[in-house]
């Protein structure tokens, strides 16, 4: 497995590889890594010739009151689950050489972005669509691998991918959880005992307004209801928002009466957790 930091290595090893065309799969991760990025890695391995992943705590997707600082920095072990996950190339660039000082372009997703994460985090998805847009063009990808677990960033980037015409596939994988449904993330270490005990409500919300469907529910507005009730139960946590959405559009529905996906958001005191699940009519 090779490491490039270099922006300039990193495109002198595709113009190599470009040669002998093999088919290259893209995991793009801030680090941190855990079995949700490692399954993308699988995925990619089963799929493609040759893994690259790259790691990049990403400045630009931080609001100035986020947690960017503090963002967990483990490249050793990262390096070893990459090793282990068998991937080819780690592309590790430094924020000097992604964004130099004359950098000022950015890349913007309109409506897709504008509500629930992008009402939150106003700046967020500018911030991963730029980097996002950088590294499909030095890695060129023929399949880049996201995980469902922030279903609204992979819309956006699908969308980013048509509109500009990436050469690219984009995959959804779907999200790794732990034993009692707690979605993977990386900022789960930031929850201390009693918090990481509650924050399984979240996935026991979503899953709440699935079953409301199943039964029958169509109303939006019920749903939603029936959702944020097991988490007000809690004074503790704050609610975000929770929502039944097109599973495209991302706009809420009023009336269920298709596919839909529940999107969920919370706040245990200072660690912010997302999570969505898919609620198909009828289905158990
Ligand atoms: P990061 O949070 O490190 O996540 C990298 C990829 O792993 C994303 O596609 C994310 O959806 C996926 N992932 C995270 N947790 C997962 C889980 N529990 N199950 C399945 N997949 C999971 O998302 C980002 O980084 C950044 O925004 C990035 C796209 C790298 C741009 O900076």
């Amino acid at each position: 497995m090779r490491v490039i930091q270099s922006l300039r290595r990193l495109q002198v090893w595709r113009c190599r590889m470009g040669q002998q065309n093999p088919r290259i799969g893209f995991v793009p991760t801030m680090g941190a890594l855990h079995e949700g990025h490692l399954s993308l890695m699988r995925r990619a391995r089963k799929e493609c010739d040759l893994v690259v992943v790259s790691i990049f705590v990403n400045p630009l997707q931080f609001g100035p009151a986020e947690d960017l600082g503090r963002y967990p920095r483990t490249f050793q072990a990262d390096r070893k689950a990459c090793e282990q996950a068998g991937v080819d190339l780690i592309f590790f660039p430094q924020v000097k050489d992604l964004y130099p000082s004359t950098f000022q372009t950015s890349v913007v997703v309109k409506q897709l972005t504008q509500r629930w994460e992008g009402e939150i985090r106003p700046t967020h998805f500018q911030g991963v669509t730029t980097v996002v847009t950088k590294l499909l063009n030095l890695v060129g990808p023929h399949r880049a691998y996201f995980g469902q677990k922030d279903y609204q960033q992979y819309i956006v980037i699908k969308q980013l991918v048509e509109d500009l015409s990436l050469p690219v596939t984009i995959i959804r994988c779907p999200t790794v959880r732990e034993a009692d449904g707690l979605a993977m993330s990386s900022r789960n270490r930031y929850l201390g005992a009693t918090e990481r005990e509650l924050a399984t409500v979240l996935y026991r919300a979503l899953s709440a307004g699935k079953k409301a469907i199943t039964d029958g529910v169509r109303s939006g507005k019920k749903i939603q209801q029936n959702m944020m009730r097991l988490c007000k139960k809690h004074p503790e946590l704050s609610i975000d928002y929770f929502t039944v959405c097109h599973p495209l559009t991302l706009e809420p529905l009023t009336r269920v009466d298709r596919e839909a996906v529940l999107l969920g958001a919370l706040r245990i005191g200072k660690v912010r957790l997302i999570d969505n699940i898919f609620a198909f009519l009828g289905s158990a």
